[in-house]
Formats: structure tokens, sequence, C-alpha cells
């Protein structure tokens, strides 16, 4: 267990001795301190830098890399409100040096590759979240990232294959604004061509239980009998087509379905 004791010496003054060092930590004088030393919120970020700057320079050196100068500069964002936390931290990892090289996978050529670049830009990777939920609650498909997938990469790219429904932006992928201007401009106008019409003719909702999937409880058939029926221990749909006023129903039943044997497209 590691412990660290601090204590107070005078007015909003601290010190807190780690490792055998001294650390003296003081207030703003505007809340009654007296610029002993610095602030301690600051020292998490200072303790930040430093903690994942030695993890780089271990890696450096296993690397036989000695950069002519490093610095890590964090910068955060506080909460306007008590208790004023952090609420991003942003650390950037600057190198100078002759010979850094920069070693890389190419998972499309399934190679190795070094590159001696003038500048290493990392971004922060963008993570989808609840497009799975909301995916199945419209019956929309996603990829294996969490993006939203359209019909057809080049034929249908502002389309799902669900009909009525567009994309455009970062539900799609992440990409330039400027891109996604022009997707968002492209799916207003496909929508725009099923708001103008008077009537829409739908083809209907299809039912289908996956047979090998389906363990036989017999709930899809007891909460929507007129669309569901027991056979052979197996669920089955008994329309061809599920009537548009009993398409909440079918996806209640597909929902409920314990073993997630029901489709509905
Ligand atoms: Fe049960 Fe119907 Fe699913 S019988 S397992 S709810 S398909």
């Amino acid at each position: 267990m590691a412990k660290v004791e601090t204590q107070w010496t005078s007015e909003m003054s601290f010190d807190s001795t780690v490792n055998n060092h001294r650390i003296v930590m003081d207030s703003d004088p505007a809340f009654g301190g007296k610029e002993k030393g610095p602030r301690p919120k600051m020292l998490v970020l200072s303790a930040l830098g430093g903690c994942t700057g030695m993890d780089v320079v271990s890696i450096l050196n296993k690397m036989r890399v000695t950069p002519d100068s490093f610095r890590v500069i964090a910068e955060a964002d506080i909460a306007d409100e008590h208790p004023k936390v952090f609420t991003k931290i942003h650390l950037t990892y600057e190198f100078k040096g002759k010979n850094l090289f920069l070693g890389y996978y190419d998972p499309v050529l399934s190679m190795q590759g070094e590159l001696n670049p003038d500048l290493v830009v990392l971004s922060t990777p963008v993570i989808p979240e609840g497009n799975k939920e909301l995916g199945q609650s419209l019956r929309l498909p996603v990829t294996k990232d969490g993006f939203f997938m359209e019909a057809h990469l080049k034929l249908r790219p502002l389309d799902f294959a669900t009909e009525g429904v567009f994309l455009c932006g970062m539900a799609h992928y992440p990409k330039f604004i400027s891109e996604t201007i022009s997707q968002a401009n492209g799916a207003a106008v496909r929508a725009a061509t099923v708001l103008s019409r008077d009537t829409v003719v739908s083809s209907g909702a299809i039912a289908e239980v996956q047979e090998d999937e389906c363990i036989g409880c017999g709930l899809c058939a007891n909460m929507v009998p007129d669309l569901f029926e027991m056979q052979d221990d197996k669920a089955v749909v008994i329309v061809d087509v599920v009537p548009a006023e009993r398409e909440d129903a079918a996806m209640e039943a597909k929902d409920s379905c314990p073993v997630e044997a029901i489709s509905i497209s």
C-alpha cells in the first residue's frame, strides 16, 4: 500500500514528504495562500506527465533511442462548479532528435515499416456508443466497429437497407466536416424525395425464426399467437408478411425472445 503524509504548516500551505523529498504546496493569494509552492491540483497533472513520460523513456531506452529533448505537456479542462474536477486531460509528448524513426505495422499489407517523419500526430479514437441498441430498435445494421452501415458503399451510400432511413456524418464513420456537410445535404434530399410524396407504399415486414437458435420456450407464440405458433417444439411464423398494425407486437416478441432467434426485416 502506498502512503504519503501531508502536513499543514500555516495558512493554506502544506508540506508533503514523498520518497524522502519535501514538496511544499500552497494556494493562490486570492484564497489566502502565500505562493510558497505549486497548487495541489497542478501537481496531479505534473505527476501524470512524469509517470507517463517515464514509461515513454523506458520504451525509448529499450529501442536504443536517445532524443535530444523530450517533454510532456499536460493540458486539462476543469469543471466550472465545485468540486472542480478535471473533465478532460490532453497529453502531448514532444520529442526532438536526429535519428528518431517511427516503426509501424500495416494491417492491409501485413508488413512492418519504418518512417523518419518530421511530425507525428496521434489522435484519440472515435468510439461509437449506443449505436448497437439504436440499430436494433430501428432495425439498422452496424459494422463490427459499431458505426452504422450503408445499404451499398457505391450505389446507395446515404441509404440503409431499411427503406426511408438515411445516414450521414459521424453515425457512418469519423470524417471531416466538409464531407459530413455534403453527406448531410445528400441525405436531406433523399429524405425529401420520400416526404414530398402524397402516399408511401410499404412492402411490409417479414418475420423469421432461426430454427437452430430457437429453444422452444413458447414465449413468442403465447405473446403473439396470430403471428407465431409452436410446431414440433420450435416456433414458426404463420404469416408471410407481418401486417403494419401488428409490427409493434412482432417487435415485442422479437425483443422478448431469450435467445434472439427472431429476426424482422
Ligand atoms: Fe422461445 Fe419463440 Fe424464441 S419459442 S426461443 S421466444 S423464437
